[in-house]
Formats: C-alpha cells, sequence, structure tokens
C-alpha cells in the first residue's frame, strides 16, 4: 500500500461533481456505474445495456471493481456532463427522452442510438421520417381474433394523418388517424411483447385502441419516434406562435394509471364484474380484456369545483357480490361510481390519481369533452 494512491476512492468522489450526480442515460440518481471508454456514470441498469455494447464500452462498478490512475484520470476529464455536450447535441426535439421509469425498449435503443449510431452528434443528420414520410409493416393485433398480423402503415408529416391497409396493395385504409388526435404508449407488460405499443385515438367520440409491435427494437422506437415528430411538427404548423416546450407536452403521453377494479352498474343489487381501467388525463375507460379495441364505457372525470368527488367508500353489503373489498366511490354531476379494489394500497393508489385530476381546472378543451360525456349518458 505504501505511497499508492488510493484511485478506487477517488473515482467515487466524482459522482459529487455537476453532471455524475444522476445517470447519464436515465437521470435516475446517484450512479453506482461508470464506463471506462465512453467516461459516463450510469445507473445499474443503464450500465446492463452498455454491457451489450462491449465494444464501446466497458462498465465497472465505482464499488465492487478496481480503477487505476489512467481510468480516473479519463473519467475526471470526461464525465456526465461533457459526453451530453457531445452524444446529444443534435437530439430533435421531439425526440424521448426515456428516464428510469420507461421500459426496456425505449432505454436500450436511446442508449444504442446516442453511442452506437451517434445518431446524435453534431455532425449527424439522422432523421426518424425522411421527407415526411414513413412506410412500414407492423404486426397488428386483430380486433376479434386477437392475433397479431402484418400490416401496412404510413404516417405522414405533411398530413398529419397516420393510415393502415389490411392488404398491402389496397387502395383505401382501414383507418385513417389524424396524428393531433392519437397517443402512443410502450406497453410491454399489458402486451406481453417487449417491444409492444398501444396507439389510441378517438372515433366517433369514442377511444379506439390499437396493439402493434415489430420484433427489431430500434424499428418500433423509430415509428414512436417518427409519430412524435408528425404530431410536432402538424402542431407547430396549427399553432405557430406555441413554443416547443408548449408543443412538446401535448405529443404522446402516458396513461395516468392503469389496473382492475371492480364496476357496478346504476342500480342497487346490480353485480360487480372485474374490469381492467384506464385513466388518459380526465377519461377514465374500462375494458373487458386489458387488450380489447374499445372500451365498455368510459367515466368523464371533471374539476372537484364542478361536483366531482374521489372517496374511500365502505360498500354495503346491498352492493352485492363484490369479491373485492376495498371500495370507491366517484361522484360526478350526473351520477356515483362505486368501484372496488384488490387491496388498501391500490385503492389509495387509485384515489391519488382521481384526486390530483380533480384538483386541476379544466381547460376550454376538457369542458367539449365533458358536454360530449354528459350529453351521451
Ligand atoms: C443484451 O442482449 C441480449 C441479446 O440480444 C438480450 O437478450 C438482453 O436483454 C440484453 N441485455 C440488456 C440488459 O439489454
Ligand atoms: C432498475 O430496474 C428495476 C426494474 O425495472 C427498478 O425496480 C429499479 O428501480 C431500477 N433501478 C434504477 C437505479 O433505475
Ligand atoms: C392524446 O393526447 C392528447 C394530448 O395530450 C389529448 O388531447 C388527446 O385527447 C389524447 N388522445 C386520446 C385518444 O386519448
Ligand atoms: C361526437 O360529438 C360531437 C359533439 O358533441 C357531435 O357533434 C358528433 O355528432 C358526435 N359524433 C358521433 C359519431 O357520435
Ligand atoms: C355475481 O357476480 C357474477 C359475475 O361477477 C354474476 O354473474 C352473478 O349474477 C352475480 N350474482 C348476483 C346475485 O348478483
Ligand atoms: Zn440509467
Amino acid at each position: 500500500m505504501s505511497g499508492e494512491h488510493n484511485w478506487n476512492k477517488a473515482v467515487k468522489t466524482l459522482i459529487t461533481k455537476e453532471g455524475n450526480t444522476h445517470c447519464a442515460d436515465c437521470r435516475s440518481p446517484d450512479p453506482e456505474w461508470a464506463s471506462s471508454t465512453l467516461g459516463v456514470f450510469l445507473c445499474v441498469n443503464c450500465s446492463g445495456i452498455h454491457r451489450n455494447l462491449s465494444e464501446i464500452s466497458k462498465v465497472k462498478s465505482l464499488t465492487m471493481d478496481n480503477w487505476d490512475e489512467e481510468q480516473y484520470k479519463f473519467l475526471d476529464s470526461h464525465g456526465n456532463r461533457a459526453a451530453k455536450e457531445m452524444y446529444e447535441a443534435n437530439v430533435p426535439p421531439y425526440y424521448y427522452r426515456p428516464t428510469h421509469a420507461d421500459c426496456h425498449v425505449l432505454k436500450e435503443q436511446w442508449i444504442h442510438s446516442k453511442y452506437k449510431h451517434k445518431q446524435f452528434v453534431k455532425e449527424s443528420n439522422f432523421c426518424d421520417i425522411s421527407n415526411g414520410v414513413k412506410v412500414g409493416n407492423l404486426l397488428k393485433r386483430g380486433r376479434d381474433n386477437g392475433q397479431y398480423l402484418h400490416r401496412k402503415f404510413i404516417l405522414s408529416d405533411l398530413d398529419g394523418t397516420l393510415k393502415y391497409f389490411t392488404k398491402a396493395d389496397a387502395k383505401e385504409p382501414k383507418a385513417l388517424i389524424k396524428v393531433d388526435s392519437l397517443n402512443a404508449t410502450f406497453q410491454p407488460e399489458k402486451m406481453k411483447q417487449v417491444n409492444g405499443l398501444q396507439i389510441t385515438y378517438v372515433k366517433d367520440n369514442k377511444t379506439r385502441n390499437l396493439f402493434v409491435y415489430h420484433s427489431d427494437g430500434q424499428e418500433i422506437v423509430r415509428w414512436f419516434n417518427a409519430i412524435r415528430s408528425a404530431q410536432f411538427h402538424y402542431m407547430k404548423l396549427a399553432f405557430p406562435t406555441a413554443t416547443n416546450k408548449e408543443v412538446l407536452i401535448c405529443l404522446t403521453r402516458h396513461f395516468l394509471k392503469e389496473g382492475y377494479m371492480e364496476k357496478t352498474g346504476p342500480k342497487p343489487g346490480d353485480s360487480f364484474k372485474k374490469r381492467w381501467f384506464t385513466l388518459d388525463n380526465r377519461r377514465l375507460m374500462y375494458f373487458k380484456d386489458p387488450l380489447d379495441a374499445f372500451a365498455k364505457g368510459e367515466v368523464f372525470i371533471g374539476y372537484s369545483e364542478d361536483g366531482y368527488t374521489a372517496s374511500a367508500d365502505l360498500v354495503p353489503s346491498t352492493y352485492g357480490n363484490c369479491t373485492w373489498k376495498y371500495g370507491i366511490s366517484i361522484g360526478t354531476p350526473d351520477r356515483i361510481y362505486i368501484f372496488t379494489c384488490e387491496s388498501e394500497c391500490e385503492r389509495e393508489s387509485w384515489l391519488n390519481v382521481f384526486q390530483k385530476v380533480m384538483s386541476q381546472p379544466m381547460t376550454l378543451r376538457d369542458y367539449t369533452v365533458e358536454a360530449i360525456f354528459r350529453r351521451r349518458s
């Protein structure tokens, strides 16, 4: 030991430097790994993805591995901030940057795009949707039989539409979706498909779900970002004075919460049925099967000052035969809805999101949607 510097200890002190306090790729706090060849600090999950890029990234633990002087100096002179300036110099504004909460394929492709394909370095002119159009095949889940079949999709930046065709040579699309009315969300768990993407859009005032995937992770993430690109350009044309930031929050977004609850009908004694619920902003939809194309019903979750309430409910026995006992009652100006959850923890989690949504004042657009719901009921 005599006279020898402790480089392991020195390396650990580098994570307090600006930029190094969070993972270089997913921004999760307190990185415990680093790439000795790229000079970045990483969380354990991203370090696993880097390990698969062994030709360009050598990952080592900050706590368990040995570091030498040369590696210390490299990390010290590089680090997350410098890497970001280099590898993220040219990330298009619409491009989705995953966080630690995102699914594996998004994180993996972000890391591959950054370091392996160097897609976002200054000299790169990569584009997810070249000449304003993206054409390709995706496997789409059949509405009635649940079978995944190849379908041709065409995304157009210029028209702001996504179309799909049941036959490669068909003239008329099976569906024509305006990009400003659709949302795309990765759903690997629900679809039991690592590259599974859910696309939702509103058709005849009702939400329609499409479930698609591509066997190649790179290709499905390209579709996802191409959709965001088309949405971004469409919105910029429609609202020329809007800032990038204002447009970006309107692009594809995550559902606030999904999961099973039981629900009962409006009459006392109506039986309880287990349903899959999806809360998309103010739209609470319920499905018989999580992968159904259409919701069996939708409930609008409005603003508390307009008469919307959410509370824990004891579920009196008169409510029929629920198997789950943790009740929630949602009050709307028209009706009270009773749901039951499997556990106290699930109930808390649903109540939290309902109350959060209800605490937010509505936009003019929200009032328009509310009016459509109330006319329907
Ligand atoms: C590494 O690559 C293999 C083979 O492609 C894959 O199965 C695995 O999930 C990858 N691991 C990570 C952490 O990305
Ligand atoms: C790594 O992934 C697991 C499983 O998805 C997650 O529970 C954990 O929080 C992640 N860790 C970090 C540091 O992001
Ligand atoms: C998709 O998101 C946008 C903006 O966040 C929203 O206005 C729209 O209603 C959503 N579309 C669907 C089908 O839920
Ligand atoms: C959708 O709602 C709008 C506004 O209330 C209404 O004018 C239109 O007829 C509805 N469309 C369908 C197919 O129900
Ligand atoms: C109890 O619930 C089941 C379905 O969940 C239903 O088929 C049955 O009719 C219900 N029974 C009563 C007495 O409500
Ligand atoms: Zn990370």
